[in-house]
């Protein structure tokens, strides 16, 4: 019942539109380099707002340990997200779809046209997260947490102290 409440209570608040307050944004702007904050820009408000959260709330339990690698992990690991261009509605029957049709023949529709190809690549965003924050030079932790982060726990070559908060965080 939990896991319901849960899931509703995220999907609603995925209905309004914006991002976070002010001082988040301002806050998020020191802790990413020029280019990282020009694509966590670009996010989704919904988006924008649950990363800004999680990264709070990473570095709250992690303190000193919270560096800006750890905290761009935490505000960019969906960044992937940003080339389906899926918002609330697209992503249910993303996820849906792939529960159907089984997720590694719904991540080859990344190759069709469409509606199916956004669903493709939103289901592929880890991966394609991954690559971008490489491009832009970001520390590998972030990087590899894209591409981690829908693994299961004991795939992940992230410090699994760091990771296990990252995770919490993002889920919560
Ligand atoms: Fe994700």
């Amino acid at each position: 019942m939990g896991g319901v409440w849960h899931l509703s209570r995220r999907f609603f608040g995925s209905l309004l539109p914006g991002g976070p307050r002010r001082s988040d944004r301002d806050w998020i702007e020191l802790v990413l380099s020029e280019d990282e904050f020009r694509l966590w820009s670009r996010l989704y408000g919904p988006d924008r707002r649950h990363s800004a959260g999680a990264a709070r709330e990473v570095q709250q339990r992690l303190g000193d340990e919270a560096t800006k690698p750890v905290l761009a992990a935490a505000l960019l690991h969906d960044v992937g997200k940003l080339d389906s261009g899926l918002h609330t509605w697209g992503r249910v029957v993303a996820t849906v779809s792939a529960r159907v049709a089984g997720r590694d023949t719904a991540v080859l529709w990344r190759r069709s046209s469409g509606f199916t190809r956004r669903v493709g690549l939103y289901l592929h965003h880890p991966d394609l997260g991954g690559d971008m924050l490489e491009m832009v030079g970001s520390d590998p932790l972030a990087s590899t947490w894209a591409r981690e982060h829908h693994l299961a726990p004991d795939e992940w070559t992230v410090e699994r102290r760091i990771a296990e908060v990252l995770h919490a965080a993002d889920n919560d």
